[in-house]
C-alpha cells in the first residue's frame, strides 16, 4: 500500500445492510452481504487514501489498514455519515440501507396474538443518507458516489438518479443478471459521473468484486485529481 500523508485522501464508505428493529429480538433487514463495500475499503487503502467504513452488521472481516464502524439501523449508519462526511474527501454509499422502518418498536417482545390471524406493522421512512450527505454545504461536502441496483434502463435510471441525490458519480448495477450482484463475488457495472460538460460513462463488464472496486476508486480519485 502507498503510505498515508496528511494529503492522502480520507475515503467514507457505508457499506452491508441496515437492521429496524421491530421488538428486542426482531428486525428488518435485507440480503446485502457487504462485499462490494468492503473491496471498495480494500482498494482505497491500496491506492492511499485513509479509510473510514461504516458498516451495518455483515459477516466479514476488517480489510487492513481500514477503521470500521459498526452500526445497525439506517439512523445510526446517517448519525455516523453526518458526522464523518464533512472531513471525508470522498464518501462512497455502497449499503443497503432500508427505506423504512417501525414507527414504534416494541420495547418488550411482540407477543402472538391468539385471536388474531394479521398483524398490520406500521413503517415510516429512513432518511437518504446519501441524498443528505450530498447536500451538505460546499467547503464541508466530499465528492459523493452512489450504487444503483435496477433490473432495466440502467443508463436512464441511473442518470435520473445521479440527478435527484445530487450525486457526482453513481455506479449502476443489473441486478437482473444470474450470478450478479446481491451476495454473489461478481458484478458487472455502468459507471457514470458528472463533468463540466455534462456526464461521461463507461461499462465495466462482469467481473469480480474486488476488481471492479479498484477501477470504481481509480475512477474516483482521478476525478479529485489524486
Ligand atoms: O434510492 P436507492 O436506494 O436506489 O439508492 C441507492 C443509493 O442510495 C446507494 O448509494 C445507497 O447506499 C444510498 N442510500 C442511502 N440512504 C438511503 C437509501 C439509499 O444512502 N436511505
Amino acid at each position: 500500500a502507498t503510505p498515508l500523508t496528511s494529503n492522502s485522501p480520507h475515503v467514507v464508505i457505508t457499506a452491508g445492510p441496515t437492521r429496524e428493529a421491530l421488538d428486542p429480538v426482531r428486525y428488518l433487514s435485507n440480503h446485502s452481504s457487504g462485499k462490494m463495500g468492503y473491496a471498495l475499503a480494500a482498494a482505497a487503502v491500496a491506492q492511499g487514501a485513509r479509510v473510514t467504513l461504516i458498516s451495518g452488521p455483515v459477516a466479514l472481516p476488517t480489510p487492513a489498514g481500514v477503521t470500521r464502524i459498526d452500526v445497525e439501523s439506517a439512523e445510526q449508519m446517517h448519525q455516523e455519515a453526518m458526522r464523518l462526511a464533512p472531513e471525508a474527501t470522498l464518501f462512497i454509499g455502497c449499503a443497503a440501507v432500508a427505506d423504512y422502518r417501525s414507527a414504534s418498536p416494541a420495547e418488550h417482545k411482540l407477543k402472538k396474538q391468539a385471536d388474531r390471524d394479521t398483524l398490520t406493522l406500521t413503517l415510516i421512512k429512513n432518511p437518504d443518507i446519501i441524498a443528505d450527505v450530498a447536500a451538505l454545504p460546499a467547503g464541508k461536502r466530499p465528492m459523493v458516489v452512489g450504487f444503483a441496483a435496477e433490473t432495466q434502463q440502467l443508463e436512464q435510471y441511473a442518470h435520473d438518479k445521479l440527478n435527484r441525490k445530487g450525486l457526482d458519480m453513481i455506479i449502476a448495477n443489473d441486478v437482473s443478471q444470474a450470478g450478479l450482484g446481491f451476495g454473489s463475488n461478481d458484478n458487472a457495472a455502468l459507471l457514470l459521473w458528472r463533468t463540466a460538460q455534462g456526464t461521461e460513462h463507461r461499462l465495466e463488464a462482469p467481473q469480480p468484486k474486488t476488481q471492479l472496486a479498484q477501477g470504481i476508486i481509480r475512477q474516483a480519485l482521478a476525478l479529485l485529481s489524486f
